[in-house]
């Protein structure tokens, strides 16, 4: 008898908390249709966005819109989407950088319903080595060219909302945007910042019927990438591992899913679910089962990112420890004609 009442107890309390949860979530849960609408996609014209771009006309949007900076490549994603899905995509050409000429496209394409913001360079290096040039492309790129797009279209956004339904801003991310690493001081920082600008952002225009989503993709095969690989520090590569990378087609399958779900924060694998849980904060969450998930996560969560931190500073002491050795050696062997400090 007192094991079953023991029993009892123990799925009431898991259960009273599910329902309290599933009363205080904030937002509310809704959704946000692709089917017959129009998806507005920064950098849709390569990678991740490009891939958003095939799946939002594959799901019926009535409009689908891409803008990039290069010409040849917008012209060459909208026959691939063409070929594939029929419909006639709207390039526009404009530096996310460049308001006015952001201002112009956003104006140009029309209310939107789902504006991704998508658009993002990255470049590695450790913060000593890179120039302050490249450090200011990232954040001009990666944050301010959010800003201006979000600018831009916000006015008619918010105008055309209850004719047209929910509409969703999606801001993509990075799980560098979730823990910095090693290498990624300047993108961290600028991916760091999106997550600041959606939490307010999501406050300042609920009311409006605007869900903000935040996407948080791992290492995606996309040409992005391949230009990124190319400038990776040795021990970051050594910090990453040897997980494989994502395919950009199921990323783009998993912002999708979280647009339309009106998800706050949408992670893209199981180690960006663990992530969610590690960093969810004070940040909005729709889902109760989610929600129920980071209450009883936390703190174990936070023993396994202090075990990861362990591996990750240990990792990084030993190569420090290698290359200074490597370093002495060749000091210490100039018969061999081959000093680092001659
Ligand atoms: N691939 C990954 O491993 C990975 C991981 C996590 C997060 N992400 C994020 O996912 C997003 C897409 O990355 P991706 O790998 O698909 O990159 P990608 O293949 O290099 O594509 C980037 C897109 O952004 C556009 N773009 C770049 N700078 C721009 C600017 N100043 N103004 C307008 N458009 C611009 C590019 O076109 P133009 O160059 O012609 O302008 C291109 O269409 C980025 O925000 C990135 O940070 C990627």
């Amino acid at each position: 008898m007192a094991s079953l009442l023991f029993l009892l107890l123990l799925l009431l309390l898991p259960l009273s908390l599910l329902i309290a949860l599933s009363l205080i979530v904030r937002p509310r849960p809704t959704r946000v249709p692709i089917k017959g609408r129009h998806v507005f996609i920064s950098g849709g014209s390569s990678g991740i966005g490009l891939s958003l771009a095939h799946q939002a006309a594959s799901a019926g949007a009535s409009r689908v819109s891409i803008l990039a900076r290069g010409a040849a490549k917008l012209d060459e994603a909208r026959a691939s989407i063409r070929l594939a899905t029929g419909i006639d995509v709207s390039a526009f050409s404009a530096d996310v950088r460049d308001f006015d000429a952001v201002k112009v496209a956003v104006d140009a394409a029309g209310p939107i319903d789902v504006l991704i913001c998508n658009h993002g360079v990255f470049v590695p290096q450790e913060l000593e080595r890179q120039e302050l040039e490249e450090v200011r492309f990232m954040v001009d790129v990666n944050l301010m060219g959010t800003f201006n797009l979000i600018k831009a279209a916000l006015p008619a956004m918010k105008e055309s909302r209850p004719e047209r339904g929910p509409g969703s801003i999606a801001i993509m991310s990075s799980q560098a945007g979730q823990v910095g690493i090693y290498g990624y001081t300047a993108y961290s920082a600028s991916k760091f910042a999106l997550r600041g600008l959606g939490e307010a952002l999501q406050q300042e225009v609920i009311s409006d019927g605007i869900h903000v989503s935040l996407i948080f993709p791992p290492d995606t095969e996309t040409p992005g990438l391949v230009e990124e690989n190319k400038r990776r520090p040795e021990i970051t590569k050594i910090l990453a591992g040897h997980s494989s990378a994502m395919q950009a087609d199921d990323v783009a399958r998993k912002a999708l899913n979280g647009i339309k779900s009106g998800t706050f924060i949408v992670p893209c694998n199981f180690d960006g679910f663990m992530l969610a849980i590690a960093t969810a904060g004070l940040s909005p969450q729709r889902s109760f089962i989610m929600a129920f998930a980071e209450v009883f996560g936390a703190g174990f969560m936070r023993l396994v990112g202090l075990f990861f931190q362990w591996t990750w500073y240990g990792l990084i002491e030993k190569w420090h420890a290698e290359q200074n050795s490597k370093y002495q050696l060749l000091v210490l062997v100039p018969e061999n004609k081959f000093c680092m400090l001659c």
